[in-house]
């Protein structure tokens, strides 16, 4: 079966984004009401809307008042048997109905007396069609609405999932990355993601469901009839259909992927220009970061319209071959002598093929476009932790301080950056290490917290590999002031606190005292409350790294690296 093929075409997308789904376990109840309102809304718009023509219009416009009136004129003339027989084969189904309403009005006349009747159930009938158009809107609503709600809790568990992940990732991965193209994969892709799962599960249920009834009722109308053409039509061009939307798809999948990249090289270039807002000034830089700039929007807005262009050409390609098949059917129902009211059914199940191919054709390109995001996403999501855990951790009661490389070998790409290292410092000492820039004392100084774990040789606290400890535990016992020194937005006293998220403000001072800050932090406005501004932007050089070294103090480590 062709709708078989629709399938075969969608499974392996859809595989890959089920970890994904899953997510929506949470939130199953509300998600599930909210496909029932879809179907709701799908009932009340396909079903409610030609009913009400079907059976309420006849009775507000008198029509069936009228079949009566004719009744009982041919009764006059024959006799009751063949007035219904005549009147049968003209308006098929039309006298049942009329006798239903006859003995309806007699109930309603019960009530409210003979003269109201007509009235009542034309009011009656009038109603039908804002209910039904409540009911739609009403379902239409919540469809959207809880949809969207549990699209945006999945969001944020993946966001979260991402951005924790980037916690856990080893220096190295960062360092051959630009921290707005990462943004841009945590904020930009994730949404995309976001937008996949949701419409694509509420599209995935309702339309091959349409799909599959409308052919079940041109199937049902070719068996009882000679009509099985229609249903031969429709199974002829469903793959007429297929094939767009597969190679607009593959079109489509390659500009998303630079589409995306593009959008993460604009967020690098915006971030790299506001962090270094002095260094441009100096430089007067200005006009070539705001062409870089603008040389990315350019290729961005060509690339997106390009993905545009091929996400909705789709539908309008799908439309066109059923508008052919249609007319293909009109010519054969004109040429048969169809009566409207046997054609109408059937043009209408015609049409109601395409309405989901149309749809799984646009949700078969979400599906292409969403998983460009997914692979810029599993890039960070599968990365390897190279600094992994131990299985079976050593803890460390109390730890003395000292610190042995073991013909430590490291490098961070071919060239070497430590070569064959032992050293030993005992617990207690101070040692300082001269080198000429770019020896490798940064490299070195990264090694004892597991920044970096050596290529060859070993690394011990204590008498204990690193490796054979937990990275949270190892980090606990050393304190790393880093070359340049880094405070988060906040104020003074939150960033000395950092190194110790217990201390009392008492010790805080202290620290400050000991690393030479507590003066110039009383000669601040707010004193130890004053913002630092983001990154320390509104502190000197030196007050930074003082303010780092008071940091490091309170942590009160066994073995501080001053870098
Ligand atoms: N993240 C990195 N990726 C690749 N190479 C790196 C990286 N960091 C440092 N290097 C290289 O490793 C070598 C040692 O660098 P390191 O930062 O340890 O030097 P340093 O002694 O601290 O210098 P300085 O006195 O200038 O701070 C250098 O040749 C440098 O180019
Ligand atoms: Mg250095």
């Amino acid at each position: 079966m062709f709708p078989a093929r629709v399938e075969t075409m969608l499974r392996p997308v859809i595989k890959r984004f089920s970890p994904y789904f899953a997510l929506l376990k949470k939130v199953k109840g509300r998600f599930l009401a909210g496909i029932g309102a879809g179907f709701l809304f799908a009932v009340a718009s396909g079903f409610g809307m030609p009913f009400v023509v079907e059976k309420v219009f006849p009775v507000i416009f008198g029509q069936v008042q009228s079949i009566l009136d004719v009744r009982q004129a041919l009764v006059e003339k024959s006799d009751e048997k063949t007035a219904d027989a005549m009147l049968e084969e003209a308006f098929p189904g039309k006298l049942a109905q009329a006798h239903k309403l006859e003995i309806f009005s007699a109930q309603v006349a019960e009530y409210v007396g003979k003269e109201k009747a007509p009235v009542t159930i034309l009011f009656g009938a009038c109603l039908f069609l804002p209910i039904a158009f409540l009911v739609r809107g009403a379902a239409g609503f919540l469809n959207v609405y809880w949809t969207t709600q549990c699209g945006l809790e999945v969001l944020k568990d993946i966001q979260q999932r991402v951005f924790e992940k980037l916690q856990r990732l080893p220096l190295g991965f960062f360092s051959g990355r630009k921290t707005g193209d990462l943004i841009s994969r945590v904020m930009g892709d994730t949404q995309m993601l976001q937008m996949v799962v949701t419409t694509v599960a509420n599209d995935i249920v309702k339309q091959p469901l349409t799909l599959v009834s409308a052919l079940g009722y041109l199937g049902y109308k070719s068996y009882q009839s000679r009509e099985s053409f229609f249903l031969l039509l429709c199974l002829l061009s469903i793959p007429i259909c297929v094939l767009p939307i597969r190679i607009i798809g593959k079109k489509l999948m390659l500009r998303a992927a630079v589409m995306q990249a593009t959008q993460g090289d604009n967020t690098a270039v915006l971030g790299e220009t506001l962090g270094a807002a002095r260094e441009i000034r100096a430089f007067n830089l200005e006009d070539l970061m705001a062409g870089r700039f603008l040389a990315g929007l350019g290729r961005w807005t060509k690339l997106h319209l390009k993905v545009v262009k091929y996400r909705f050409l789709a539908p309008p390609a799908i439309e066109f071959v059923s508008a052919v098949v249609v007319s293909a059917a009109l010519f054969y129902g004109a040429r048969q002598n169809f009566s409207l009211e046997a054609f109408l059914p059937l043009v209408l199940a015609l049409y109601m093929c395409y309405d989901p191919m149309k749809k799984l054709g646009e949700v078969h390109n979400r599906l292409k476009q969403g998983s460009v995001s997914l692979d810029r996403l599993e890039e960070i999501l599968d990365a390897p932790e190279s600094t992994p855990e131990p299985v079976s951790p050593v803890t460390l009661s109390t730890v003395q301080g000292a610190i042995t490389f073991h013909a430590v070998n490291f490098s961070y790409g071919d060239a070497p950056a430590l070569r064959d290292i032992s050293v030993e410092i005992p617990a207690g000492q101070i040692v300082a290490l001269v080198g000429p820039s770019g020896a490798g004392k940064t490299t070195f100084a990264s090694m004892d917290p597991r920044f970096y774990d050596p290529v060859e040789g070993s690394i011990q606290l204590d008498g204990v590999d690193l490796r054979e400890l937990r990275k949270k535990d190892l980090r606990d016992h050393i304190t790393l002031v880093p070359q340049e020194a880094v405070l988060f937005s906040g104020s003074i006293e939150e960033n000395i606190r950092l190194g110790k998220t217990s201390a009392s403000p008492e010790q805080i001072r202290e620290a400050a005292r000991q690393a030479n800050a507590g003066d110039f932090i009383l000669q601040q406005p707010q004193g130890y409350d004053t913002p630092v501004g983001e990154r320390g932007a509104q502190l000197s050089g030196g007050q930074k790294q003082r303010i780092s070294i008071a940091r490091a103090f309170l942590r009160d480590a066994p073995v501080l690296i001053l870098d």
